[in-house]
């Protein structure tokens, strides 16, 4: 046995040893290293900052970034850029869990004035709100996919906006589900 091998023996038999010694307290926490990097301050997005640009800590985003799920679709809320929405926007394809939401969403964001059936005949305009035309006019039937789209999006006359309420992809599932009544409302 050299001298490390009996250091190393010392120090294995001292630490077996300390273990009877030291009481374990489970109900007290551990002992943390470094403290400060185990609970380090994160800084708040409205907070000053002396280290970053501009002196805070919200940083905007580089020039040219385009935002995951951002829309590109900007249209001014006129009845001419509708016409343009129609001509330009093509409608995804429906998915066979699209009408299940599609139905829902417009249950209850469009059936309180369109109705049901999509006739004009919803509780609010039955308590004095203009009604709507029918959706399964020939005027409606008529208008192309992307025009019905700017409609939901940016409102027409006495229908408001719903771009702050419904998310792009569920504006187009309001839309097939629209279609579906059209088809068997004929
Ligand atoms: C607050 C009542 C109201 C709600 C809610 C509403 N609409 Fe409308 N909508 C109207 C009115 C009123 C018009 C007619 C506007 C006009 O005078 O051109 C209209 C027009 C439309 C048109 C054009 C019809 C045409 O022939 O010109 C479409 C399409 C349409 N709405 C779809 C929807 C869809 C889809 C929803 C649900 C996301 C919805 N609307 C929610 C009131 C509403």
């Amino acid at each position: 046995m050299n001298a490390r091998n009996i250091v190393l023996s010392v120090a294995l038999a001292a630490v077996v040893a300390a273990h009877f010694f030291v009481s374990p307290a489970p109900d007290a926490p551990n002992r943390d290293f470094l403290p400060g990097m185990v609970y380090s301050r994160a800084a708040e997005a409205f907070d000053a900052s002396p280290l970053l640009a501009g002196g805070r800590v919200l940083q905007p985003p580089p020039a040219g970034t385009v935002a995951r799920r951002a829309s590109l679709v900007t249209y001014a809320a006129t009845p001419a850029d509708a016409v343009r929405a129609g001509t330009e926007l093509v409608a995804p394809a429906v998915e066979p869990a699209d009408g299940a939401r599609g139905a829902a969403l417009y249950g209850t964001f469009c059936s309180p004035c369109h109705g049901g059936a999509g006739v004009g005949d919803g509780t609010v305009v039955k308590r004095g709100f203009p009604a709507p035309p029918s959706l399964l006019a020939p005027s409606a039937v008529g208008m192309r996919d992307g025009q019905i789209f700017h409609i939901v999006t940016y409102g027409q006359v006495n229908m408001p906006g719903y771009a702050a309420q419904i998310s792009e992809e569920d504006r187009w599932r309001v839309l097939a589900y629209v279609r579906q009544l059209q088809r068997s409302g004929k």
